[in-house]
């Protein structure tokens, strides 16, 4: 296929190399969908110590002395067939911990160290790189490349930039006292420019200059307009409504596939998931006559794990079970575990990250709990379709986008994929998990359910034609 155009696609993490959430699966994705639709796309990452081994042998393609306190340079390696573009810069990146934390807490020049990554985006937009690649468009991904597009504005460079929202919660504060060392010219410093609440904002900035907003889902793409989602920046996307479009994400049907299960099922037939079931089970000690739920989630605020200890009697009474598999917020860690203790045998919790696990999860598991207060896309509860494992979701931004709730007028047309509900409080939930237990109970009802959710469509194909003709509207 002809070659419409190139992209620089500027992002703080991108699967296969370092992932801490969602935003890793998209950006790493997103390369070979937009291949198909004829776009040629580079990632540009930070190149974290874990990440210094691919250095070796790789091509440099851009450098310079002073990026932010140090040399830098972008070398070109790949991991597992994904080419990636990464940024060398050991004085901010060169060092034991996380991404955008070490062990005292978040890395204190973080503002520094995701403004070096958006200067050298900008950077390789205006001189392209030493072999060639000149690109046309740049996208960027949240807060750690909001800088991107706003340099590019403030550098008098015309090429487009697309500037997506994975999540509002995160916005790149920086001290007012940064302005010169972040390399940002002072007269941008007022409130419709990176001024944000007296200090300065990587995510508003880039949300006044990119040239296209996107976000990861329609329905988040409106919530963020009303000030119970924006948190804080609703003013500022409402005013660039006319630019603003939701892009639901993807998810690779390759990787997340019952048919590559250990014991593989498909549409035909169950019977491998029952197998996959009775060894989650016997794996956690699991005896569960009902339902068995699944939680494989980050465990903060936003997911809604704190409604979870008050919902689940009930659903436990009646028969259910409950596998967790997660990490994050130290008093959520001990409240899954308490749940743990209170119910041996029906609830089992996994403290941790474990990706191997979480496709036996979704192979064995009967329905996969989101009871988020807030999701831009979310990708489990499409993992959950794919595997036939049923969505019970909080009707937020990508979920109510994803899941078709089992009301009567969708099960009379064979038309429900899941349980929705709202508001996204305990009563609530409660209501849905009832649902859950009635539903699954009916056995025929729930084989036709899951046998519509395994037919939906999740994969990258329309959300990579939507991007595309984004791209193709800004050439
Ligand atoms: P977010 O990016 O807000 O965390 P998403 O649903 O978009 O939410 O993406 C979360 C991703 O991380 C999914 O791929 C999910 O399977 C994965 N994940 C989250 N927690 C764990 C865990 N403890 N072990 C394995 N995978 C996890
Ligand atoms: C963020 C959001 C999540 C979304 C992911 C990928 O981490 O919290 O909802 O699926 O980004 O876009």
């Amino acid at each position: 296929m002809a070659i419409k155009g190139r992209v620089l696609s500027v992002a703080s993490e991108c699967v296969p190399l370092l992932k801490t959430g969602g935003l890793a699966d998209v950006v790493g994705a997103l390369p070979a969908a937009l291949a198909a639709e004829g776009w040629d796309m580079r990632v540009l990452m930070p190149a974290y110590r874990p990440l210094l081994p691919l250095l070796d042998g790789g091509a440099v393609l851009w450098q310079s002395d002073d990026l932010f306190g140090g040399p830098g340079r972008v070398v070109a390696t790949s991991k597992g067939g994904m080419p990636v573009l990464l940024l060398d810069a050991p004085h901010l990146y060169d060092r034991e911990g996380g991404p955008y934390s070490g062990p005292e807490g978040d890395w204190a020049d973080n503002p520094q160290r995701f403004a070096a990554l958006s200067w050298a985006g900008a950077m390789i937009m205006r001189d392209g790189l030493a072999d060639d690649w000149h690109p046309d468009i740049l996208h960027a991904h949240d807060w750690q490349a909001g800088f991107a597009p706003a340099y590019m504005a403030y550098e008098g460079m015309e090429q487009p930039s697309v500037l997506t929202i994975h999540n509002i919660a995160f916005q790149g504060y920086a001290s007012p006292a940064l302005l010169a060392a972040l390399r940002l010219p002072a007269h941008q410093f007022h409130a419709d420019a990176l001024e944000y609440y007296g200090g300065i904002s990587s995510l508003k900035a880039g949300l006044v200059t990119a040239r296209k907003i996107t976000t990861v889902s329609p329905t988040y793409a409106e919530e963020l307009m009303r000030p119970a989602f924006g948190m804080g920046l609703e003013g500022v996307i409402h005013a660039r409504a006319a630019d603003v479009s939701g892009v639901l994400n993807g998810v690779d049907t390759e990787i997340w596939s019952p048919e590559t299960a250990a014991t593989p099922y498909s549409l035909r037939s169950f019977k491998g998931k029952a197998a996959a079931r009775a060894a989650l089970c016997d794996e956690f000690g699991l005896e569960v006559p009902g339902p068995l739920a699944l939680i494989i989630s980050r465990l903060t605020d936003q997911k809604g794990i704190d409604l979870i200890p008050a919902a689940i009697p009930d659903f436990i009474a009646g028969g259910g079970g409950l596998l967790v598999l997660g990490s994050g917020d130290p008093a959520l860690e001990g409240a899954m575990q308490a749940l743990a203790e209170a119910y041996p045998g029906r609830v089992a919790v996994r403290i941790g990250y474990d990706e191997a696990l979480s496709q036996r999860m979704f192979a064995g598991g009967d329905a996969v709990l989101v009871p988020s207060r807030f999701e831009p896309c979310g990708l489990t509860q499409m993992y959950g379709l794919r595997y036939g494992t049923l969505p019970v979701v909080s009707a937020v931004g990508g979920l109510a986008d994803t899941v078709i709730t089992a009301n009567p007028a969708a099960l009379a047309v064979g038309a429900a994929t899941g349980i929705t509900f709202a508001p996204t409080d305990t009563v609530a939930l409660g209501q849905a998990l009832a649902r859950l237990l009635t539903l699954y109970a009916d056995q025929k009802t729930w084989a036709k359910m899951m046998r519509t959710a395994m037919r939906q469509p999740v994969g990258w194909e329309t959300s990579a034609a939507t991007y595309a003709a984004l791209y193709d509207s800004l050439r």
